[in-house]
C-alpha cells in the first residue's frame, strides 16, 4: 500500500483534518548506511500515528528529524510540522511539539517536582504559572506522592510517566513518543495507553514508535511499517491485517486415530503429526465456523480443542519486515501467537488473536 494513501481513520471528520505532520521523500544516511530511503508521511491533526519497525529500522531517526534534533539529508522533500516548514522555521516547529525520547530525559539527581519546574523554566513560564502547571501534571500522572523524592528512586514506570509529564509542560499540540512503554509492566502500559488516549481526546496529535504490535493496534489510527529504509505498508490495523493471509482454525486431537480420521475426511488442511493438529483455512467468521463444525459432526469427528486464529499485527510485521527474523511456517507462527497471548495475559486481546473454544460449546 503506498504511503501516500489518503488519510482515513476511525475518528469522525479526521480524514478532513489539517495535516499535523507531513513529509515527502525523507532521506537519511549514516556513511554507507541508508537509514531512511525516501519516506512520505501524512498525519492528520488529532490522530495517533504509529511507526513500527525492527531494531535499527530508523524509527528514532525519523522522530529526530521531524522534531528538529537532526537534519534530513539534502535531496529530501519538504517537511511541515504544526503548519511550519521545518527548513524555514525550526524554532516554530520546536514551539509546537513535545518529544519524549527513547531514553529518559529525566535528571535522576533531582526530584520529580524539580524536573518539572526545570521544564517550566525552559518554557519561560512565569514562576507561579510553572508551579501550577507542574502540580497539575504531577497530579494527572499520579506522581504527587513521589514528587519530592529524587527521580533516581523512581521505578521505570514512574520515570516514564515523569518523562511524558515533562514533555507536556509546554502544552504541545503534537507529541512524539519514542517507545513510550518499553520496559513497562502490563498495568503501567495500560496506564500509559490511557494517558495517550486522553491526550488525543484533547486534540493532540501523537506520533508514536513502538515495538509492541498490540500497542499500535490499540492506539493508532494509522500504522506504518518501516523496513529497509522504506515504508513497506501503511494503513489502519485492520487494513494491514487484511494484506497477510493466515486466518485458520486449528483442531487438536488427543487420539491419533481421530486425527487420522479427520485428516482423511477434511478436504483442505495442513497437518502437524507430532502435535496431532490440523489447520483448516478460515476467516474465523461464524458462518465458516458453523460449516466446519457441521462437517465434523456429520463425520462423527470429535476434536479435543478448537482454536480460531485471525491474522494479527505480528503476522503483518513478520511478513513485511522479513529477513532472517521471518517466521516461515504457519505452524510456528501459530505457536508464537498463542505464546504471546499467554504471556501478555490481560494485555492481549484474546478475541483478536486466539480464541480457544471447546467444539461442543460453540454456536450450537
Ligand atoms: N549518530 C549515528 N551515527 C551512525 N549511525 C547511526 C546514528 N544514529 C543511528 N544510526 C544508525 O541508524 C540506524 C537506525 O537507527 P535508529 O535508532 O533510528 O533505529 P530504531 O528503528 O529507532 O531502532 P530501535 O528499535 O533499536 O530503537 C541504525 O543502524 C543505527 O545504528
Ligand atoms: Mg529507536
Amino acid at each position: 500500500m503506498p504511503s501516500s494513501a489518503p488519510p482515513a481513520n476511525g475518528r469522525p471528520g479526521a480524514g478532513r483534518a489539517p495535516l499535523a505532520i507531513s513529509a515527502t521523500a525523507l532521506r537519511k544516511s549514516y556513511g554507507d548506511k541508508r537509514v531512511l530511503d525516501g519516506i512520505d508521511l501524512r498525519i492528520p491533526a488529532g490522530t495517533v500515528f504509529a511507526l513500527l519497525g525492527p531494531n535499527g529500522a530508523g524509527k528514532t531517526t525519523a522522530v529526530q528529524i521531524l522534531s528538529t534534533l537532526i537534519a534530513a539529508d539534502p535531496g529530501s522533500g519538504p517537511v511541515h510540522v504544526g503548519g511550519h516548514d521545518l527548513a524555514v522555521d525550526p524554532q516554530a516547529v520546536r514551539a509546537a511539539i513535545g518529544v519524549t525520547g527513547q531514553f529518559s530525559a529525566v535528571d535522576q539527581l533531582i526530584t520529580g517536582e524539580e524536573n518539572m519546574l526545570l521544564m517550566a523554566d525552559l518554557h519561560h513560564l512565569p514562576r507561579r504559572e510553572g508551579r501550577r502547571v507542574a502540580a497539575g501534571l504531577l497530579r494527572r500522572f499520579d506522581l504527587v506522592e513521589a514528587a519530592k523524592k529524587p527521580a533516581a528512586t523512581y521505578s521505570g514506570g514512574m520515570r516514564r510517566r515523569l518523562d511524558i509529564a515533562m514533555t507536556l509542560v509546554g502544552d504541545p499540540r503534537i507529541i512524539f513518543l519514542d517507545e513510550p512503554t518499553t520496559g513497562l509492566d502490563p498495568r503501567s502500559r495500560h496506564a500509559m495507553w490511557g494517558i495517550i488516549r486522553e491526550l488525543v481526546a484533547d486534540g493532540v496529535t501523537v506520533f508514536l514508535t513502538t515495538q509492541y504490535l498490540d500497542e499500535a493496534d490499540e492506539l493508532a489510527d494509522r500504522i506504518a511499517v518501516l523496513s529497509d529504509g522504506r515504508i513497506a505498508a501503511e494503513g489502519s490495523a485492520d487494513e494491514l491485517k487484511r494484506i497477510v493471509p493466515g486466518g485458520h482454525v486449528r483442531l487438536r486431537f488427543a487420539d491419533p486415530a481421530a486425527y487420522r480420521h479427520a485428516a482423511d475426511a477434511l478436504r483442505e488442511y495442513s497437518g502437524h503429526v507430532e502435535s496431532l493438529s490440523l489447520q483448516v483455512p478460515s476467516d474465523g467468521s461464524q458462518r465458516e465456523l458453523r460449516s466446519l463444525l457441521d462437517q465434523l459432526d456429520a463425520l462423527g469427528i470429535q476434536a479435543d480443542e478448537l482454536t480460531v486464529h485471525t491474522p494479527d499485527l505480528d503476522d503483518v510485521f513478520f511478513a513485511l519486515t522479513g529477513g532472517d527474523t521471518r517466521v516461515p511456517a504457519q505452524t510456528d507462527r501459530t505457536a508464537r501467537t498463542t505464546d504471546r497471548t499467554a504471556r501478555t495475559d490481560q494485555t492481549a486481546r484474546t478475541d483478536q488473536t486466539a480464541r480457544t473454544v471447546k467444539p461442543e460449546e460453540t454456536l450450537r
